[in-house]
């Protein structure tokens, strides 16, 4: 790579960040949807294209598109068996066609802070979901966090039934879907960078998303408020082509390999600090938060638990006990 400072790197923010490679380099494309100021996956995406560029540079380069500028969720995993694109960090709904276990990460209140998701990633349990998918040509390298969940709409929600009836996006995922179905609510699955349009036009009334990407996409703008639920987890999956991995010469994999983990552990580590900035920046930008009492928070568990049997099945009822342990 022609050599670009890690600043020069960090200051690309909202277009590709392409890094200028030269021949006989590994191009190694990254493939992302969300902004990267502020965003949890954009920030390490940022850190993994500067450290692979800085410490790899003569035999890999890294070019990562942010902002869904080359490919959605919904096309980046066939992009990436075709060979077009190397590394993608889609959240863990985006593989339900290919694991129903990641199902477990879309339950309702399945996990009580981000302490607990990353005990569960970390666990037999999770680091085996990694490897679930070699069989379809995939193969995680490790997961990302992003944060929990909070719901919006064009109105207060402060008791479940106050989403009844109500339009609402979500990712493309059969829990997620069910999840509004037992609030008496209208899922619409829709890609990513059609929300803030579809809230705007009042195409649905309303989303669930973490604060960065609230605060990221400006969904608070077009929002009545935010109702700080915490309801469900929003995370990554680090993910390649098993054709393209095992193609890397032994120590090419094991270097970026190391890279990409200890990356993972220090943005990982940072995610509280991230969430919070988020939280605060939808604040200080004139969006309107509204905390749960305790009986209100109940009665959001009590609407949505039932979810939990409608996929036993598919997630196991041992990683449910798995992670409930992990809770306490
Ligand atoms: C979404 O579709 O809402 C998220 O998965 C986007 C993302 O990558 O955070």
């Amino acid at each position: 790579m022609k050599f670009l400072t890690t600043v020069a790197v960090l200051a690309l923010s909202t277009s590709a960040a392409l890094a200028n490679c030269d021949p006989g380099e590994t191009v190694i494309k990254f493939s992302h949807v969300t902004n990267t100021d502020k965003h949890p996956k954009g920030i390490a995406a940022a850190l993994l294209q500067s450290r692979v560029n800085e410490e790899m540079n003569g035999t890999a380069c890294m070019e990562v598109y942010p902002n869904s500028t080359l490919y959605n969720d919904d096309q980046v995993l066939e992009a990436m068996l075709q060979g077009d694109v190397q590394l993608a960090a889609p959240s863990l709904s985006k593989f339900e066609k290919f694991t129903k276990k990641f199902r477990i990460f879309d339950l309702p209140f399945m996990f009580v802070n981000m302490e607990a998701v990353d005990a569960f990633q970390n666990s037999d349990a999770g680091q085996e979901m990694l490897s679930s998918m070699e069989r379809r040509g995939l193969v995680g390298l490790g997961f990302w966090h992003n944060g929990l969940k909070q719901f919006s709409a064009n109105k207060p929600l402060e008791m479940p039934g106050d989403a009844a009836g109500l339009k609402f996006r979500v990712q493309p995922s059969d829990v997620l879907v069910a999840q509004m179905q037992a609030l008496d609510a209208s899922p619409q699955p829709m890609a990513f960078s059609e929300v803030y349009g579809a809230l705007q036009t009042g195409v649905v009334d309303g989303q669930e998303n973490t604060w960065s990407n609230i605060y990221g996409q400006k969904f608070f703008e077009v929002q009545d408020g935010i109702t700080e639920t915490n309801h469900g987890v929003l995370d990554y999956m680090v993910v390649t082509s098993a054709d393209w991995w095992d193609s890397l010469p032994d120590d090419v994999r094991g270097q970026l390999g190391t890279i990409i983990t200890e990356v993972t552990q220090e943005r990982n580590a940072a995610i509280a600090e991230v969430d919070a900035e988020n939280r605060q920046a939808i604040l200080d930008a004139g969006g309107v938060i509204r905390e749960l009492t305790p009986e209100q928070r109940g009665a959001w568990v009590e609407a949505m638990k039932p979810v939990w049997a409608q996929f036993e099945e598919d997630v196991g009822a041992e990683n449910i006990e798995a992670a409930q342990k992990i809770n306490d």
